[in-house]
C-alpha cells in the first residue's frame, strides 16, 4: 500500500474512490459538502431517503456521483460531531478500509484526516490514519502456498494507493511527518504480529535471535546473542531451569539502540520469549494449546518496537533484553518441587512448572542491572488471571514507581493501546513464601496476575520498574485468531515521550 499526501478538492479527484465523512443528523463534513455542492445536492438527497444515517461505522458506497471525476464516493458515518474523538476517528478509518476491501477500488483518496478530532494535530491524525489502515489490511500469508487467492476475472485488487488529503496547503509538511510516524509504527506492529503468528516449529528461540540480528544489521544497531554456556556462566539458573526440558537451545538476546546522549541512562525493555508453553511437567490441558505459540509476544513487541524506533531514528538510549526458550515436558524437565538458584542468588521453589514466564524474566531483570537503567519495563503474556481480571481491552500494568506507571498509562491512552494500573501492595508478598526456598514461583489462584508481578518485583528492587501483562491483549482467539502487535504502540509512545522530554 502506497501513501501520499495531497491538498485538493474532493470533486476534482480522478481516483477510484473518494472517502468522505457524514455525521449523525445528516451533518456533512467539509469534503462531503463540497461533493454535495458539485453534484447539486446528490448526497443530501440520498441521506434524506434514509440510506445512510451517519451513525459511527455506517458506510455507503456511491457510484458515478454527478459533478465528480471519481468512480466512487464512499460515505463514512462519523457519529455525533461533538463526540468525535481519536477513538471514533480510528473506528471511522477502520470502517472505510472494510468497505473498500469489498469493492474494486484500488486507488483511493481519503478526506477523513481533514476532520476535526478533539486535541489531535494534523501530524497525529495522519499518523493514526496510516497506522489504522495498515493494521486493518494486515494479512499473514507468509506460509500459505497460494499467497494471493485471485480467481480469474476477480476484480478485487485490494487497496494499492491511498492519497491522504489535508485541508490546507500549509499542513502538507506536518502531514508528511505524520505519515512517516504512522508507517514506522505500523512496521513494528506488523513485525510483532508476524513473529506471533508464525508457528512454533518455525519461530523458535534460534529464529527470534536471527530476526533480531537481521534487524540490527539492517538498521545498524548492536545485537548480541548469549548461548546456553554463557547463561550458565552468568548463573541464570532460573532461566536454565525452564529450558532444560526442551531440545531447542535457549537464547538470550541483547539489542542496543543507542541514539541518545552518551551519558543518558537507557530504558531497558524486557520481553518474555517462550516460543511454546506446554506448561512443562505441570502440563496444560489440550484445548487451545496451539495458542501458546503466542507466549513469545512480549519478545515480539520488544523486537517490533526496536524496528519502529530504528525507523524513526529515535534519539534515546534503549536496550532490549529477550530471554527465549520453550517450556516442554521431558525426562530432563524441571519438576514441581525442584529448587532453582536465580542469577540474583535468590532460590526459587518451583511449585508449578507452568509459571515459567516469571522464571525466565527474573534472570533477565537481574541482568538489566548492569545497564544502570533509568527505567525497566518488562512485557509478558504472563498470566491467564490477567485475562480474567481485565479481559482483552487493557493490558495489566504493575510498577514499583507511580511516576513511571503514570507515564505508561498516559502512553497507553495517547496510543489507544491502553493499560490499567493494578495494585501490587506488600500485603500480597507473603503469598509467595516457601518452606524450602527464598521464594515460591506461584502464589495461589487468587490475584494470580498480582502475585506474578510480586514475584518479578523481588528481582527489580534496584531500579524503577514496570511490568505489562499482555496475556489478554497480545493476540486474539477464535475466528480472528492472530497477533495484535500490542503493546508496540504503547511502548513507542512511551519512548517517544521520553525522547522529547530529555532532548
Ligand atoms: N503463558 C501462560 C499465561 C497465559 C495463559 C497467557 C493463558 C494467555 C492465556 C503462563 O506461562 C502460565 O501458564 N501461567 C499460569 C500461571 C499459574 C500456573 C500460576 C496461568 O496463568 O495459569
Ligand atoms: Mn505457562
Ligand atoms: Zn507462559
Amino acid at each position: 500500500m502506497e501513501f501520499s499526501i495531497k491538498n485538493s478538492n474532493p470533486e476534482k479527484q480522478r481516483s477510484d474512490c473518494v472517502i468522505v465523512g457524514v455525521y449523525e443528523s445528516h451533518i456533512l463534513s467539509n469534503a462531503a459538502l463540497a461533493i454535495d455542492e458539485a453534484s447539486t445536492g446528490y448526497i443530501t438527497s440520498i441521506l434524506k431517503r434514509g440510506d445512510m444515517d451517519g451513525k459511527l461505522d455506517a458506510t455507503l458506497m456511491l457510484h458515478n456521483v454527478p459533478g465528480t471525476l471519481c468512480e466512487r464516493v464512499l460515505l463514512i458515518g462519523l457519529g455525533k460531531e461533538l463526540d468525535f474523538t481519536d477513538k471514533q476517528y480510528c473506528k471511522a478509518v477502520r470502517a472505510s478500509v472494510k468497505a473498500l476491501t469489498s469493492s474494486g477500488a484500488g486507488n483511493v483518496t481519503t478526506f477523513l484526516a481533514e476532520l476535526t478530532v478533539k486535541e489531535l494535530t494534523v501530524r497525529r491524525k495522519v499518523a493514526l490514519l496510516a497506522e489504522v489502515m495498515l493494521d486493518a489490511t494486515y494479512k499473514f500469508d507468509a506460509i500459505k502456498k497460494k499467497k494471493i487467492d485471485l480467481k480469474k476475472g476477480d476484480v478485487k485488487k485490494g487497496i494499492a494507493t491511498i492519497a491522504i488529503n489535508v485541508a490546507q496547503a500549509g499542513e502538507v509538511k506536518d502531514a508528511k511527518l505524520g505519515l512517516a510516524d504512522g508507517r514506522a509504527l505500523a512496521a513494528g506492529v506488523s513485525l510483532a504480529k508476524d513473529l506471533g503468528n508464525l508457528p512454533p516449529n518455525v519461530c523458535t528461540p534460534t529464529y527470534l535471535a536471527e530476526q533480531a540480528q537481521a534487524l540490527g544489521k539492517k538498521y545498524d544497531f548492536k545485537v548480541k546473542v548469549l548461548e546456553q554456556n554463557e547463561l550458565k556462566k552468568l548463573g541464570m539458573g532460573s532461566f536454565l531451569g525452564v529450558t532444560q526440558g526442551s531440545e531447542e537451545p535457549p537464547k538470550f538476546i541483547v539489542m542496543q539502540h543507542l541514539k541518545g546522549k552518551k551519558d543518558q541512562k537507557p530504558v531497558v525493555l524486557v520481553g518474555k520469549g517462550i516460543t511454546f508453553d506446554t506448561g512443562g511437567i505441570s502440563l496444560k490441558p489440550g484445548s487451545e494449546m496451539d495458542e501458546m505459540k503466542y507466549d513469545m509476544c512480549g519478545a515480539a513487541s520488544v523486537i517490533g518496537t526496536f524496528k519502529t524506533i530504528a525507523e524513526m531514528d529515535l534519539a534515546l538510549n534503549v536496550i532490549g533484553l529477550i530471554p527465549t526458550c520453550e517450556n516442554m515436558p521431558d525426562g530432563r524437565a524441571t519438576r514441581p518441587g525442584d529448587v532453582l538458584t536465580s542469577m540474583s542468588g535468590l532460590t526459587i521453589e518451583v511449585l508449578n512448572t507452568d509459571a515459567e514466564g516469571r522464571l525466565i524474566l527474573c534472570d533477565a531483570l537481574t541482568y538489566a542491572e548492569r545497564f544502570e537503567p533509568s527505567a525497566v519495563v518488562d512485557i509478558a503474556t504472563l498470566t491467564g488471571a490477567c485475562v480474567i481480571a481485565l479481559g482483552h481491552h487493557a493490558s495489566g500494568l504493575f510498577s514499583n514507581n507511580d511516576d513511571l506507571a503514570k507515564e505508561l498509562l498516559q502512553a497507553g491512552e495517547a496510543s489507544l493501546d491502553r493499560a490499567w494500573h493494578m495494585p501490587m501492595w506488600d500485603d500480597y508478598q507473603p503469598l509467595l513464601d516457601s518452606n524450602f526456598a527464598d521464594i515460591a514461583n506461584i502464589g495461589g489462584r487468587a490475584g494470580g496476575s498480582i502475585t506474578a508481578a510480586c514475584f518479578l518485583s523481588r528481582f527489580a528492587e534496584k531500579y524503577e520498574w514496570a511490568h505489562l501483562d499482555v496475556a489478554g491483549t497480545a493476540w486474539k482467539s477464535g475466528k480472528e485468531k492472530g497477533g495484535t502487535g500490542r503493546p508496540v504502540p504503547l511502548l513507542t509512545e512511551f519512548l517517544v515521550a521520553r525522547a522529547n522530554k530529555t532532548n
